[in-house]
């Protein structure tokens, strides 16, 4: 990557099954991409669910054939064109945004606090990718959507099998079809029970967003929200671990941790993640690169982070110099990610009290020995056993 970020940032490369396809590296080039329409998110997203063409069965909570329709996860009507897309960024940028992300701070803290609890009362050593990484964000959408107790289960065997990382196309496909089920259920829920989470807020402020809009925005909200923040968290903390000096700063209090939390964003990317791969609509020159019309375009915000013509020395984990001008990892342009002020506020909070609670926190096998994982759509430590 770094070898053709800097000898051919927008490359021609060959797919496993002989396909062309172009690979973008420099932090130039991957925000020229995700910030230009003309290269759609379509295609990628309309297949997730339904590879064969077909729509996979919906169901619902209680095991019964939903009378919804089969889920529509392809996020076309608000994601992939243009125009509705901003209509429907209008309506969520206005019940998600850094005011509400901080709004949740306290509750998100108190969310850490009792996971931390769980983790000194279990023997040791303790899994932080199991007992902490994949349990908070689930329980920050449980706060976030207001969640009602009965439909948990259905969110929490969603997420389990998202875990199950290898799984088959059509065991995904399952698994979100049974997520629909509940997303389905909880926006008629709420449409009965308004309340002060953002959902209501929605449902509230505009009657123009479907119940069908509605339930794939929910899916959206947990689908994004759900593991990213569980693998930044996760490979934080490797990092960290991999970098003993920079995590005392960190623990002394010589580093803040929303500095802290930027770098780990430029450096531990998980993958190339939710913004992997885009097709373009048209013919699209970047520089002096002619991108066909229907091309697949790979892009690395990983490599975009480590462009040394956006900062010196990028090999470099140093947690002072964390700004989010450095990195790309929630997108660009018109598609940037809509949760990244929760994300953000996730992210500290989890390290800061972490790190307050357990001061002798350290990782029990060496940092090189860690085994790592990957799964479609990202890059993990399987598990981070510690000890204090
Ligand atoms: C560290 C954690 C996260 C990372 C690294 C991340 C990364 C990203 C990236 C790169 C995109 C842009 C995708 C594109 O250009 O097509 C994106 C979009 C999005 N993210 Fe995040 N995300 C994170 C957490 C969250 C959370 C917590 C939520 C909500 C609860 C969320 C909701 C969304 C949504 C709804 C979009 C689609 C926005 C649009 O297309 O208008 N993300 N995210």
């Amino acid at each position: 990557m770094a070898r053709l970020r800097r000898t051919e940032p927008v490359a021609r490369v060959q797919l496993a099954s002989g396909a062309p396809a172009y690979l973008v590296t420099s932090y130039r080039h991957v925000r020229m991409v995700l910030s230009d329409e003309r290269f759609s998110r379509r295609p990628v997203r309309a297949r997730a669910v339904a590879p064969s063409g077909g729509r996979p069965t919906g169901g619902s909570t209680n095991g019964a054939p939903s009378s919804a329709p089969a889920p529509v996860f392809d996020f076309g009507l608000f994601i992939a064109d243009q125009a509705d897309h901003a209509r429907w960024r209008s309506r969520t940028n206005q019940a998600f945004n850094v005011r509400q992300a901080e709004a949740m701070r306290i509750r998100v803290g108190e969310l850490v606090e009792e996971l931390l609890d769980g983790c000194e009362a279990a023997p040791r050593p303790v899994d932080l990718m199991d007992r902490f990484a994949f349990r908070l964000p689930l329980r920050v959408l449980f706060a976030l959507f207001d969640v009602p107790d009965q439909l948990r289960p259905a969110f929490e065997a969603w997420a389990l099998a998202m875990r199950a990382g290898g799984a088959s196309m059509a065991a995904f496909g399952a698994a979100m079809a049974g997520l629909h089920g509940a997303a389905v259920e909880l926006v008629r829920h709420r449409r009965g029970q308004l309340g002060e989470d953002p959902l209501s807020q929605m449902i509230g402020q505009s009657g123009d967003l479907s119940d069908e809009e509605l339930v794939s925005t929910v899916m959206l909200l947990t689908v994004a929200g759900y593991e990213t923040v569980a693998t930044q968290l996760g490979n934080g903390l490797l990092a960290l671990f991999q970098h003993p000096a920079e995590l005392d700063r960190l623990r002394s209090g010589g580093v803040a941790v929303d500095l802290a939390v930027e770098e780990i964003l430029r450096y531990a990317q998980s993958g190339t993640g939710f913004a992997g791969l885009l097709y373009t609509t048209c013919d699209v020159t970047l520089d002096d690169v002619v991108v066909p019309a229907g091309a697949a375009v790979f892009i690395s915000p990983d490599a975009a982070g480590r462009d040394e013509l956006r900062l010196p020395d990028p090999e470099r984990f140093d947690l002072s110099r964390g700004a989010a001008s450095h990195h790309l990892a929630f997108g660009a342009g018109a598609h940037f990610c809509l949760g990244a002020p929760l994300a953000r506020v996730e992210l500290q909070e989890a390290l800061a009290r972490l790190m307050a609670r357990f001061p002798g926190l350290r990782l029990v096998p060496a940092a090189a020995d860690v085994p790592i994982v990957s799964n479609r759509f990202n890059r993990l430590p399987a598990e981070l056993l510690v000890t204090w």
